[in-house]
């Protein structure tokens, strides 16, 4: 059984008396453990998915299931990481990372512990005591990113984490994204813009079409892991991965800008 199914799903949003259909019979399913990246023009619906798998929003038709049971209303096996980071200003790094813990009701030196331990697996070690606005954005980011898996969610949604970042740091940070998945071997669907990244991630990669969003393919990922991230581009199997997937998405890309 998959972990994740998502099946027939189509979304209409209703704005001002218009209809608009973001996505058209959306059929995905992830298995445990697997690494699925999706990658598709602005505004075909990237984020609506992870909004509806999450439980956030509700499907106009389709049905998702996580371990064979509908998703209905917010589901908390579910971590989802947001674009933006959602950090709390007046909390300091170790405490927006213990947060989940805290509410879960985890004594506060189990739950310091294992913020400490996230801290330094992602090179933070030395500004647990530092607010978010002292922090640069790849930093602000990789605490986005551990203050979900602190509570150890058994799917992983992430829409674009390093997308605002520079070339080299979201390279970095790719790289302890692929060693903290490999050591915990988490689901993860990760949405981003850029075909390099979604192949350096995968197992899989899901291709959009512009809105409104359908799967136009999927591409498999074969290249053995562990992967080195910072030379990946120059095997040859990435970059016949890398032209097949270009191939299909330059239409969709054009039309979007049209
Ligand atoms: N809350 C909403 N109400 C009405 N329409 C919406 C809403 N959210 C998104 N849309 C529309 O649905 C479509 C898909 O939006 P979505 O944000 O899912 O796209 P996306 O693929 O995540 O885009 P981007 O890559 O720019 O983040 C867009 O046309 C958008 O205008
Ligand atoms: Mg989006």
């Amino acid at each position: 059984m998959s972990l994740l199914s998502v099946e027939g799903v189509s979304k209409e949003y209703h704005v001002r008396g218009k209809k608009v259909l973001a996505l058209d019979s959306i059929d995905l399913a992830v298995a445990q453990g697997e690494f699925v990246t999706v990658v598709g023009p602005s505004g075909c619906g990237k984020s609506t998915l992870l909004n509806l798998i999450v439980g956030l929003l509700r499907s106009s038709s389709g049905r998702i299931l996580f371990r064979g049971d509908p998703i209905n209303g917010i589901c908390t096996k579910i971590g989802y990481v947001t674009q933006k980071d959602n950090l709390l200003p007046w909390r300091t790094l170790i405490e927006n990372v213990e947060i989940a813990l805290e509410i879960r009701g985890i004594e506060n030196s189990a739950r310091r512990q294992r913020a400490q331990e996230l801290i330094g697996q992602v090179g933070l070690s030395g500004f647990e005591d530092h607010y978010p606005h002292e922090l640069s954005g790849g930093m602000r980011q990789r605490a986005n990113i551990i203050r979900t898996l602190i509570y150890d969610p058994e799917l992983i949604l992430m829409d674009e984490p390093f997308g605002p970042l520079d070339a080299q740091t979201r390279v970095v940070l790719q790289d302890q994204l692929l060693k903290l998945w490999l050591a915990s071997r988490k689901t993860i669907v990760f949405i981003t813009h850029d075909l390099v990244e979604a192949i350096t991630l995968a197992d899989r990669v899901v291709l959009m079409t512009s809105r409104p969003g359908r799967i136009k393919s999927i591409e498999n990922v074969t290249i053995p892991r562990p992967r080195n991230v910072f030379q990946i581009h120059e095997r040859p199997e990435f970059r016949s991965a890398y032209e097949r997937l270009w191939e299909q998405l330059r239409p969709e890309v054009n039309l979007a800008e049209a």
